[in-house]
């Protein structure tokens, strides 16, 4: 199957990356879609997201990473993908990707809704967490990708 794993990734987390993972195998291609909202502040540009999510992926060989600014489903057709892969961490995350899934569901039939419950280990973690504890001067490696501390660290220096 080819799945789209979409998010605003600002940056990736080791969460995310874990979800990456565990999805690749069982797939036959990974599209990670970096969502590029021209009316967001992102702290990461999407050229910053972009390579954050390369470099931290790069010994998986069946993902690629994209990035769309409309309507997901309009951007899973065109990438002839069936599902979208989201992580659930909590309750909290419930509402909302319920009420992403049905509206997604309910412009596009055909794409299904897959969640992964996230690793236990990650299950607390978010990308605006691990934004505020770095803001702090807080150590973030053991949330984040290397090539995301590092990047991160030098930005808010
Ligand atoms: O990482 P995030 O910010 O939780 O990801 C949210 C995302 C990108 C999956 C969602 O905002 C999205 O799909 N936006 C694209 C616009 C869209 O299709 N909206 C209708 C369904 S929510």
């Amino acid at each position: 199957m080819r799945v789209i794993y979409p998010g605003s990734f600002d940056p990736i987390t080791k969460g995310h990356l874990d979800i990456i993972k565990r999805i690749a195998p069982k797939s036959e291609k990974v599209y990670v879609a970096i969502l590029n909202n021209s009316t967001k502040n992102y702290l990461f540009s999407l050229e910053e997201r972009l390579e954050l999510i390369r470099k931290s992926c790069e010994d998986i060989e069946n993902i690629e990473v994209v990035y769309f600014d409309g309507l997901l489903v309009d951007f899973a057709k065109k990438l002839n993908c069936s599902i979208i892969i989201r992580g659930l961490r909590a309750v909290s995350d419930y509402e909302m990707e319920m009420q992403m899934a049905l509206v997604n569901r309910s412009m596009y039939k055909d794409l299904e809704t897959l969640f992964m419950v996230a690793d236990g280990n990650y299950s607390y973690l978010s990308s605006s967490i691990v934004k505020e504890v770095a803001s702090y001067g807080g150590d973030i490696e053991q949330y984040v990708p290397k090539c995301v501390a590092e990047s991160l660290m030098k930005k808010l220096r």
